[in-house]
């Protein structure tokens, strides 16, 4: 994974078929996806469940991109070594999930892995500060995590230009959860984000028998963002 700010399209396996995510992911690479993002969630910090490190370890061998795992659990640490084992190339931790999220990213770094944090609609930018030296990574949720398909929370626009500054030239992505449609792609693109997560956007209308439609609703948020920019 070489560093740069060039966007890169996320599709969410949270939005594909759960009885065949092995073909969904090739479906999806083969149509113009970046990266994979795998949805991990407790049903404890957020009013859902999905999967845990074997699933993620299952679908390591279809992903040819990067696998992007977010996790939505609390707590993180006892499960770190478990998706690091899986073969996550990121693994991403929630601010909100606990009391030691500086000692969570250390530990994700030593395991070899890159790391990310994550934010939730309501917690500021500033929460970050103190971390920018030790995060690859930096996932601004533009919904309240749990589910896909809600409606984008607009004013995460502005804490995605206050991000990008804070930033400035360390290697840091920025990436956006929840909501990107080639509508609100372009406005997250011009305030500084890289990596767009996408789910329903993306699986929308195809199939791993009719897989054309991911590779339309992929091209649209990219041209979306290349016209606007
Ligand atoms: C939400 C998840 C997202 C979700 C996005 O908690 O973290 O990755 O799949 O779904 P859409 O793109 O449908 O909002
Ligand atoms: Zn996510």
């Amino acid at each position: 994974m070489t560093f740069s700010r060039t966007l890169k399209i996320a599709p969410s396996i949270l939005s594909a078929d759960f009885a065949n995510f092995g073909q969904e992911i090739e479906a999806v690479e083969a149509q113009g996806a970046d990266w994979i993002h795998v949805d991990v969630m407790d049903g404890h910090f957020v009013p859902n469940l999905t999967f845990g490190p074997p699933l993620v370890k299952a679908i390591r061998p279809h992903i040819k991109t990067v696998m992007d795992v977010h996790l939505m659990i609390a707590p993180v640490d006892p499960y770190i070594d478990a998706f690091v084992d899986a073969g996550a190339d990121v693994i991403t931790a929630h601010v909100e999930a606990g009391p030691h999220i500086h000692r969570t990213l250390q530990a994700i770094r030593a395991a070899g892995c890159k790391a990310g944090v994550a934010l939730n609609p309501g917690t500021p930018a500033e929460t970050v500060d103190y971390l920018l030296d030790m995060v690859d990574l930096i996932c601004v949720m533009t919904v309240n995590p749990g589910f896909g398909g809600q409606k984008f929370i607009e004013s995460q626009v502005e804490k995605v230009r206050r991000l990008r500054a804070m930033i400035g030239d360390r290697p840091i992505h920025i990436e956006i959860d929840g909501g990107i449609t080639p509508q609100t792609a372009p406005l997250m693109r011009a305030a500084g984000a890289d990596v767009l997560v996408a789910g329903s956007a993306v699986f929308k209308g195809g199939s791993v028998a009719n897989p054309a439609p991911y590779g339309e609703n992929i091209r649209a948020i990219r041209t979306a963002c290349d016209t606007l920019v």
